[in-house]
């Protein structure tokens, strides 16, 4: 029998939510456009880095809480190629930000059997928080739990052009290049793609994020800012990825035939 009580207090708000969920029928990974710390910070009048640093304990949150229900894999997108373009300030404090998320976190990821990974180009980051990343992907490395990728210097455009250019540096016949071959090449080669896509803060935009992988992911949106994302709202986003019906292009069940019309 399941324990619910490693996922919310007994008889809590979360508690109703989590037995909701067919445990059986989870989404095998789940994708995080983590957007609101700015607009987060400034409802508070604080900096924007102050959201930033807020947004940690929901960081920390939906890790934990993915990993105990047994989600396969989570991708979060941290940073993109485009945040560059931010004010260096900004920039050097969401670097330190994470530099310090993984060396506090190191150990509860391995005692969450969590293998961690970064996905983007890493090398386009500062040398400290390189070492640090590729420390806890090493020290990860062996885990068998839930696989949580960070994107970091992620564009997912770059992501196909660095693909392409993996399978032309092998002189592939394109005759013979497939959808699979494809997805070999991509940083989440051998992952399942996400069945369900989460975003924070209302936008409905996809921002350059896994674009290939989420060709068939249900997608979620909800007006919380990320620094206030709870596991109640993981709960919701995966009572409602439940409910919908996925049909990868085809038909609906019971709707493969055309009805019997009867001429008279
Ligand atoms: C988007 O909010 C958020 C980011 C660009 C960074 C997300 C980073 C964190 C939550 C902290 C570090 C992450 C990890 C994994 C330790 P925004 O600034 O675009 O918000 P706005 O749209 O309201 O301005």
């Amino acid at each position: 029998m399941t324990d619910y009580s490693q996922f919310a207090e007994p008889h809590s708000e979360e508690d109703r939510l989590v037995r909701r969920i067919d445990l059986e029928r989870l989404p095998r990974h789940i994708a995080v456009i983590m957007d609101g710390n700015g607009r987060w910070a400034r409802e508070r009048r604080l900096p924007r880095v102050a959201g930033h640093r807020s947004g940690i304990s929901a960081v920390r949150e939906t890790v934990e809480m993915c990993a105990r229900l047994g989600v396969d894999v989570l991708t979060l997108y941290a940073f993109s190629q485009e945040n560059w373009k931010r004010p260096p300030a900004e920039v050097t404090t969401l670097m330190s930000l994470l530099r310090e998320y993984v060396r506090k976190e190191l150990d509860t990821l391995l005692k969450n059997d969590i293998r961690f990974s970064v996905i983007g180009h890493l090398e386009d980051l500062p040398a400290s928080a390189q070492r640090e990343l590729g420390r806890a992907v090493e020290k990860t490395s062996a885990n068998k739990g839930l696989q949580f990728n960070i994107a970091l210097s992620y564009g997912g455009r770059t992501e196909i052009v660095d693909a392409c250019r993996a399978l032309l540096r092998e002189n592939v016949d394109p005759d013979e290049v497939t959808t699979e071959m494809f997805a070999g090449k991509l940083y989440t080669a051998g992952q399942p793609d996400p069945d369900l896509l989460i975003r924070t803060s209302g936008e409905l935009r996809i921002s350059n994020f896994l674009l290939w992988q989420i060709a068939y992911a249900e997608i979620w949106v909800t007006e919380t800012l990320w620094p206030d994302f709870r596991r109640a709202h993981l709960f919701e986003a995966v009572i409602d990825f439940q409910r919908r019906e996925r049909r990868y292009g085809g038909l609906s069940r019971g709707k493969e035939k055309d009805p019997v019309v009867v001429r008279s």
